[in-house]
């Protein structure tokens, strides 16, 4: 299975019973190795978790840190694509140029860079001078 299927096949597990909006996201490591993620809402709304987040979560979980490729999907009128702090999230783990690939269930795709959707990234060397 490639990203997308997993990414959608992930997407059907999601618990989004507030939202009722289900998301997937999968994500291949530097190793090849895929992992997947879905939204984990709570009745505490804030307390909810993105797809992004849980795909990242099982990456780290499994001893990976680089991200090579991400694919979300949702059931939207158009590619939706990561919220803010997804973006800041995956940006801890892959590269400026690391392909986002957004998709609908109805077959719509779109793509960006990282560097495209988090312009000016706040990261680690933003530190440089700390102490
Ligand atoms: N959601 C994600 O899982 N990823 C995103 O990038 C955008 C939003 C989820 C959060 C919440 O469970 C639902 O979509 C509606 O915002």
């Amino acid at each position: 299975m490639d990203l997308l299927d997993q990414a959608r096949a992930v997407r059907d597990k999601a618990y989004a019973r507030y939202s009722g909006f289900k998301v997937g996201a999968a994500v291949r490591g530097a190793s090849g190795r895929v992992y997947v993620g879905c939204n984990v809402e709570n009745a505490s709304y804030p307390e909810g978790t993105c797809a992004e987040t849980g795909a990242i979560a099982a990456m780290v979980a499994d001893g990976e840190t680089r991200i090579a490729e991400v694919t979300i999907i949702a059931d939207s009128p158009h590619p939706i694509s990561p919220c803010g702090g997804c973006r800041q999230g995956l940006a801890e783990f892959a590269g400026d140029e690391t392909l986002v690939v957004m998709a609908t269930l109805d077959g719509q795709q779109a793509t960006a860079t990282l560097s495209a959707l988090l312009p000016g990234a706040f990261a680690s060397g933003s530190m440089a001078k700390r102490r």
